[in-house]
């Protein structure tokens, strides 16, 4: 892990691949991690024949949209690790900004880190972590943003860039998104800037204070959605408590 400050997350510090079709740009990352990549690799595919989504999902990956990842080995200590989903949303969040024209719908951060515009869901985020025969652990931020494209078949509100206004195309956007992440990583700096990226985050979010319910892989759970803490959790008022959730699914009602 480096120690200078989130120094070493210069421009020049990352490399980028870009592939044509692939399965998933997020398998390419983990695989270039096994074969002993020093990480800080970004790879980007035109197509993914098996994109992931969370929660073992399928992400419809036809051409026009962004695919990318990005290939981190020991970004921060395990107990930190949690929270580096916000600041990859954080770092989304402002490539989207630096794009959509002014008379585009509200751009929100949703929890976890869905981006959503016009509280309809614009980008999809998937971490995936593995430890390595080095002991090191590999850890990928693959990103899905809708661009030229959207699913059809989506249970919740989809949108696409180009419905928004925007006319840039996935180079011109991940020429934007290389420089944010680089960016957030920064502020975030191997954890220890978490209370930035969790200000950052908050003041994007959506739904902070009213009514949600969270699907959980055995149950749903109503409540009031108070915040998230300093790790990334989010914090739920239901059942007469307070509750910690590090995973499900949020829906706003
Ligand atoms: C979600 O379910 O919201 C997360 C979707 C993440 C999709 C991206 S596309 C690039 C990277 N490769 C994958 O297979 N998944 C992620």
């Amino acid at each position: 892990m480096g120690t200078n400050g989130g120094g070493e997350y210069s421009l020049d510090a990352f490399r980028h691949l870009a592939l044509g079709e692939v399965t998933s740009t997020n398998s390419e990352c983990l695989r270039a991690a096994r074969e002993g990549d020093p990480g800080m690799l970004w790879i980007t595919a035109e197509r993914q024949t098996a994109g992931r989504g969370r929660r073992g999902r399928h992400w419809a990956s036809e051409g026009g949209n962004l695919y990318a990842s990005l290939l981190l080995l020991d970004p921060s200590d395990a107990a930190l690790l949690s929270s580096l989903p916000l600041a990859v949303s954080v770092a989304v969040h402002a490539t989207l900004k630096s794009v959509l024209p002014s008379t585009a719908e509200a751009l929100e951060i949703k929890w976890p880190n869905d981006v959503l515009i016009g509280r309809k869901k614009a980008c999809g985020i998937l971490l995936e972590a593995e430890m390595l025969a080095s002991g090191q652990r590999a850890v990928v931020a693959g990103i899905g943003i809708n661009i030229r494209y959207r699913p059809e078949d989506a249970p919740y509100g989809v949108t696409s860039l180009s419905e928004q206004g925007v006319s840039q195309g996935a180079d011109e956007l991940f020429a934007c998104l290389y420089r944010e992440m680089a960016w957030a990583l920064k502020l975030w700096d191997h954890g220890r800037g978490v209370a930035e990226v969790t200000r950052l985050w908050r003041e994007a979010a959506c739904g902070i204070g009213g009514l949600i319910r969270v699907n959980l892989p055995d149950r749903s759970l109503d409540g009031r959605f108070v915040g998230i803490d300093d790790q990334g959790l989010l914090i739920l008022e239901a059942e007469g408590r307070q509750q910690l959730i590090a995973a499900g699914d949020v829906f706003l009602l």
